[in-house]
């Protein structure tokens, strides 16, 4: 019997899928490669089931013979394997991001005789409406929590915005560019001390109560189904740090991150012109054990955050405290620096990148901002954290509209500053 080979994601199956199924098995034995998270990753977003939940759906289709992995989007690897007399696929990647796919394709099964058949495109539905259905349905706290650790295994780097409010929400929702021929979207959201703070007009030192900013992720969460990572400060004493854990998962938020600072806390960015004190290692690992005999599932993540470089401690002293905040059960480690370089964190990246039960590695670029995602990733980081853009952005706007309706009187020379009243109406659905 001849073979058939048929790659797919298999995430939002609809009729599209089911009739390329059905016209595969015309031709033989039908073989479905499922995409791992990890190859659906490198060229669009990840599904919303796992493999294993996508390998049982598929398997148990009526024309599916077999289910292998595929673990690039690159099909040679399995095609070399395999050596199907046939590939099927669906007319649509003649063009985009999958066009390169498809040559390479045709060049490796025409090795052994192999065959392209291109299945007419299903009008009507796509994943892509789908997707678009399933965001507006909206997510459970459970999902959204364990989404973290799967985007960070799947993805070469996850890209994380801060969001201060429900709408920054929405925009870190939605946003979407293209980078070298890829979609790209940030992943997760970033609940920043600073601009948590700042927008509710207080100062960066712990200020703000837990309760407050639990009722702005909830109000976020309400609009949003992506992952959000906490910046919980220096976390407290160890007995407070444990509510903070206890509270921030059940909310579903993925990941805290909690810096290894004491006393009263002053922000990162002002290293040394202000007086800051770092903790000891005994102390800031046992917060770090309370904290993770506190959460419930597995899945949540307890980040170390190290601020020997910022406060000029050394990178030696950087290393010793990652390899015993691993050691004290820490899910990842950020490492931060307030140089205007790359350079020190890159000489971390290094040396971190060697120690062998290393955990993810997390970079928040705001001093050290020409360096790019691609090339931290190539780095070693995990996380790429842009920390408290969304308020830098709106917040100088704001101030210049707001001195030009007092210096002219009127509004009319902020028309070109301000979004046009149609556009505002219509920005949240459900308005008109
Ligand atoms: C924050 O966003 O509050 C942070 C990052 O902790 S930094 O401001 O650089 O310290
Ligand atoms: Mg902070």
């Amino acid at each position: 019997m001849k073979t058939v080979y048929v790659g797919m994601s298999a995430d939002l199956l609809h009729p599209g899928h089911i009739n390329i199924l059905q016209e595969a098995s015309k031709y033989g034995k039908v073989i479905v490669g499922v995409l791992t998270d990890s190859a659906i990753a490198s060229y669009k977003r990840l599904p919303y089931l796992t493999y294993d939940q996508r390998k049982t759906v598929v398997e148990n289709i009526q024309h599916v013979s077999e289910v292998v992995p595929q673990e690039t989007l690159d099909y040679r690897p399995n095609l070399k394997n395999l050596r199907p007399d046939f590939v099927v696929h669906g007319d649509d990647w003649k063009t985009g991001v999958q066009a390169k796919t498809r040559s390479q394709v045709i060049n490796t099964i025409s090795e052994w005789g192999g065959e392209l058949i291109e299945v007419a495109y299903t009008p009507g539905i796509s994943s892509t409406q789908i997707h678009g259905s399933i965001k507006e349905i909206g997510t459970t706290p459970d999902v959204r929590m364990k989404r973290l650790r799967r985007l960070i295994n799947a993805k070469q780097i996850v890209r994380v915005l801060e969001a201060h409010s429900p709408l920054c929400g929405l925009i870190i929702e939605h946003a979407e560019a293209e980078n070298n021929g890829t979609s790209v979207e940030f992943d997760a959201m970033w609940s920043s001390s600073l601009t948590d703070s700042t927008i509710k007009g207080k100062p960066d030192i712990e200020a703000l109560d837990l309760t407050t900013r639990l009722q702005n992720i909830n109000e976020t969460f309400e609009v949003t189904t992506k992952p959000m990572i906490f910046d919980a400060d220096t976390g407290g004493i160890p007995e407070h740090f444990s509510f903070t854990v206890k509270n921030l998962e059940r909310v579903g938020v993925s990941a805290v991150i909690i810096e290894d600072k004491t006393g009263l806390k002053k922000n990162s960015l002002f290293g040394n012109e202000v007086a800051q004190h770092q903790d000891s290692i005994e102390n800031f690992c046992h917060k770090i054990k309370v904290g993770k005999n506190s959460q419930v599932t597995d899945e949540f993540m307890i980040i170390a955050r190290i601020e020997s470089l910022i406060l000029e401690k050394g990178m030696d002293d950087a290393l010793t405290r990652a390899k015993a905040y691993i050691e004290a059960g820490a899910d990842g480690i950020m490492i931060h620096s307030r140089q205007k370089t790359p350079d020190e964190v890159f000489a971390f990246c290094n040396k971190y990148n060697q120690i062998e039960n290393r955990v993810p590695l997390v970079a928040v670029p705001t001093s050290y901002n020409s360096i790019t995602d691609t090339e931290l990733a190539e780095a070693g980081v995990n996380v790429v954290i842009y920390a408290n853009h969304l308020l830098r952005a709106s917040f100088p706007s704001m101030r210049e509209v707001a001195y030009s309706i007092l210096k002219h009187g009127r509004s009319l020379e902020t028309s070109d500053k301000c979004m046009n009243i149609k556009d505002i109406l219509d920005l949240i659905p459900g308005t008109r």
